[in-house]
């Protein structure tokens, strides 16, 4: 490609991703791409990922391949022997990031001092939006946000002051206005929740009118008192600091949020909706997996007929109760359809990296489930025997799934899944939602209507979405012409 040969001598770039798996994923691959450009490029991980990376992630064949990208890593703050996945693991990497990383991260910008290898660019995770946005302004580069959520998250969060006005929030809180808000403090600070309409149709949130109801916001939307202000309020909080920042990156293209898109280039200085970042052309998959990938699974799928499996993976943050574990087993096993479940061994609530609760399931599994500890998903997706994927709709297993052409049915969790899985069935046509719903009776249903009686109707509009992705990922494409202006700005900005 021939600005790929172009040069950007002498501009290097500082990406800091969130330190969660999704996030790394997305960022490695804007990582590679900026480098595919000569960037000179610094990838800043924290030191637990590196760690996780250096084992069981393919970074010294990525080193060889790009010179320009280097590795360099930071401290979360939290104790080596602290769970960094679970439900609570946000929370604690967020606070704990948010408490010690500032002047780790100021000092490692201004340490890079020779003229050749000055860091002149700071794209940074919008989960850190006010952290980034604090030092970038402090060592005066420019700062861009990278969001590795949905738009349709990012831009939800976004609106929280249009929601609250329009009363339309499932709850109301003095803290998230005394932040956002400081001219129109309220007196009232009780929750008020309870008596909530889960079904209410939400009509104040701009490119996205009459699309969600209560229950599709975010999950930072719902919940009780002790476990929603803090996410609610630091969240919310963290996008509005992506308006101090001279743009946005989003994973994403214009044939999927082209309305979003629409609204939010009317709040931000500049909106780059560069993704599917993993379907553009030379990147690598699988190359900053925190576990080891079990590629058994690719044999067995290679042994099993056209679009037969339903690939099941909650992904790599949330994790299950015993009880909802069985549900999913027993409605996969009523099914009567063939699966291929990851089962991470620290999945299963309270009983930390037990090994034998995957042991136990597939021995009663074998004649038609296959279980690993973690596959490498973008490979699994594009195999030939998948026909669906029951996900937890986390972004960029809703991307790979849209870029394969696959089916899915959702279950969400937290954070923007709840909105993905909206947008999956609603929008896009390419799945069913199963939110707010999961016992063994509704995942065989389920599981039956897209493998069968719908089959044909799915597989048509996700076939008809994935041709849109890799169209907007080819030369001409919205996707691969936002990336040329990234490129540019990034150049122009940071001379
Ligand atoms: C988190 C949030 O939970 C999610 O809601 C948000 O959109 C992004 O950050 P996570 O829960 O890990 O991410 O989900 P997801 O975004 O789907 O990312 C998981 C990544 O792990 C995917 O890239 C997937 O390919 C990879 N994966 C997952 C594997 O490689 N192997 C597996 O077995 C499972």
């Amino acid at each position: 490609m021939a600005e790929e040969e172009g040069e950007a001598g002498g501009h290097h770039v500082l990406l800091l991703p969130g330190p969660m798996q999704g996030n790394v994923n997305s960022m490695m691959k804007l990582a590679q791409l900026l480098a595919l450009h000569h960037f000179h490029i610094t990838f800043l991980t924290t030191d637990f990922i590196h760690r996780r990376l250096y084992r069981f992630a393919d970074i010294h064949s990525l080193s060889q391949t790009y010179p320009n990208l280097e590795f360099k890593t930071i401290s979360d703050g939290l104790p080596d022997d602290h769970p960094r996945s679970g439900n609570n693991a946000l929370a604690d990497l967020y606070s704990s990031m948010n408490s010690f990383a500032k002047p780790l991260l100021r000092d490692i910008i201004l340490s890079q001092t020779a003229a050749k290898s000055k860091i002149t660019c700071l794209i940074g995770d919008g989960f850190l939006g006010g952290l980034t946005a604090d030092v970038a302004d402090e060592v005066g580069i420019p700062l861009i946000h990278f969001r590795a959520i949905s738009a349709s998250c990012f831009w939800a969060l976004f609106c929280a002051p249009n929601l609250f006005e329009s009363n339309e929030l499932p709850i109301r809180v003095l803290c998230l206005l005394s932040i956002i808000m400081p001219d129109r403090m309220r007196t009232e600070s009780k929750l008020i929740e309870g008596e909530e309409d889960m079904d209410r149709i939400i009509s104040n949130l701009p490119g996205m009118e009459n699309i969600l109801r209560c229950r599709d916001l975010p999950s930072f939307y719902r919940g009780t008192e002790t476990n929603l202000v803090d996410p609610l309020k630091s969240t919310v909080f963290d996008c509005h600091q992506t308006l101090r920042a001279r743009g946005v990156i989003l994973n994403t293209f214009e044939d999927l949020d082209g309305p979003l898109l629409s609204q939010m280039r009317l709040k931000f200085l500049r909106v780059f909706a560069v993704g599917p970042l993993h379907a553009h052309a030379k990147t690598t998959p699988s190359t900053s997996s925190f576990w080891e990938e079990d590629r058994s699974c690719l044999t067995w799928l290679d042994s099993q007929p056209l679009k037969s499996v339903l690939y099941v993976s909650f992904g790599s943050i949330a994790t299950v109760t015993r009880e909802r574990l069985m549900e999913f087993w027993y409605g996969l096993v009523n099914s009567k359809k063939r699966f291929l479940w990851v089962i991470r061994p620290d999945m299963v609530a309270g009983e930390d990296n037990d090994e034998r609760v995957a042991a136990e399931l597939e021995e009663g599994t074998k004649e038609r489930g296959f279980i690993v500890g973690w596959a490498p998903q973008e490979e699994v997706l594009a195999h030939k025997a998948i026909g669906g994927f029951l996900t937890h709709s986390g972004w960029n297993s809703t991307l790979e799934s849209l870029v394969a052409g696959v089916p899915m049915i959702c279950w969400p969790c937290f954070a923007d899944q709840q909105i993905n899985s909206r947008f999956v069935s609603e929008v896009w046509k390419v799945g069913l939602d199963m939110k707010d719903l999961c016992d063994r009776d509704v995942v065989e249903k389920m599981v039956n209507d897209l493998m069968v009686h719908r089959r044909e109707e799915f597989l048509k509009s996700a076939q008809a979405m994935a041709t849109l992705a890799h169209k907007s990922v080819s030369p001409g494409g919205s996707s691969y012409s936002s990336l040329h202006d990234l490129v540019e700005f990034i150049k122009s900005a940071s001379r």
